[in-house]
């Protein structure tokens, strides 16, 4: 484990007048959650956006597995093995589940035709998307229903549903559980703790402490748009990290 799987170098992001990022860099390792952490506006949709190719840094660089990274799209992150579940979610509300899973990587056949030409196997499609969501015990009212009729859990649940049947390498969960009940936040944290067994690099946002302390490795906190501080979070530190959240340390 001498790489990071992920590491951001001196990134600066500007919106207009607003200096999103300034000079942050982090590293996340491959086997363990770091929390990203930071109160609204600090910054952290923004970098994981950066990282996810939804934004271009003005300046720095991302490294994966230490290597420059070029993210200039959605398509190359996912590429790249970034699996991402935004906080504004970003699934399609026209399209079922099963179409947000799969939407740009369709499953189709014949496998021997080249892949705009094949047929779509709407059906394998349907099946595996629904095993998926199943296993997180999120009840849909109706499978092939639009999107736009799911409330707000049912939709996180989709989308973090989504990210663990791609994952590669990274996976980024932007407030994951901040839609869902005790149940389904419940699950969710089953569903990183297994994305982090698995060898990923997972990049969690919350503002729920309890499931920092339960779950990061490390936690790195921004603070208006400048990382403050980096530290292994436990149930002795936590007032700690919430004051270095807050910038209210002595
Ligand atoms: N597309 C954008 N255009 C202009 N300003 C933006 C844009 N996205 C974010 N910002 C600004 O950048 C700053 C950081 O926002 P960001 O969404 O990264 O915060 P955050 O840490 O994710 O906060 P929260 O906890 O509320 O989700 C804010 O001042 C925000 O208004
Ligand atoms: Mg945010």
């Amino acid at each position: 484990m001498s790489v990071p799987a992920l590491s951001v170098r001196n990134a600066e992001k500007r919106f207009g007048a607003i200096h999103a990022l300034r000079d942050v860099s982090m590293d996340a390792w491959r086997g363990e959650v770091t929390a990203l952490l930071g109160d609204n506006g600090a910054g952290k949709s923004t970098l994981v956006k950066c990282i996810s190719g939804v934004h271009r840094l003005d300046e720095g660089e991302i490294l994966l597995d230490g290597r420059p990274a070029h993210l200039n799209s959605p398509a190359a992150a996912r590429g790249a093995g970034i699996e991402t579940v935004y906080q504004d979610l970003a699934l399609f509300d026209n399209l079922t589940p099963a179409q947000n899973f799969y939407c740009g990587r369709e499953i189709g056949f014949p496998a021997w035709l080249p892949r705009p030409l094949r047929f779509l196997d709407k059906r394998a499609m349907n099946r595996e998307a629904a095993a998926v969501i199943d296993r997180l015990q999120v009840r849909l009212p109706k499978f092939d229903a639009p999107v736009a009729m799911m409330s707000g859990g049912q939709r996180q649940a989709i989308a973090v549903a989504r990210a663990t049947v791609f994952a590669r390498n990274v996976v980024m969960l932007d407030e994951p559980t901040a839609a869902l009940g005790l149940r389904e936040s419940r699950k969710v944290l089953d569903l990183i703790v297994k994305l982090k067994a698995e060898g990923n690099a997972v990049i969690l946002i919350t503002h729920n402490m309890e499931h920092v302390v339960e779950l990061a490795d490390r936690a790195v906190v921004l603070r208006q748009g400048t990382k403050v501080g980096e530290l292994k979070p436990s149930a002795q530190n936590r007032q700690d990290l919430v004051a270095m959240i807050v910038g209210a340390e002595a």
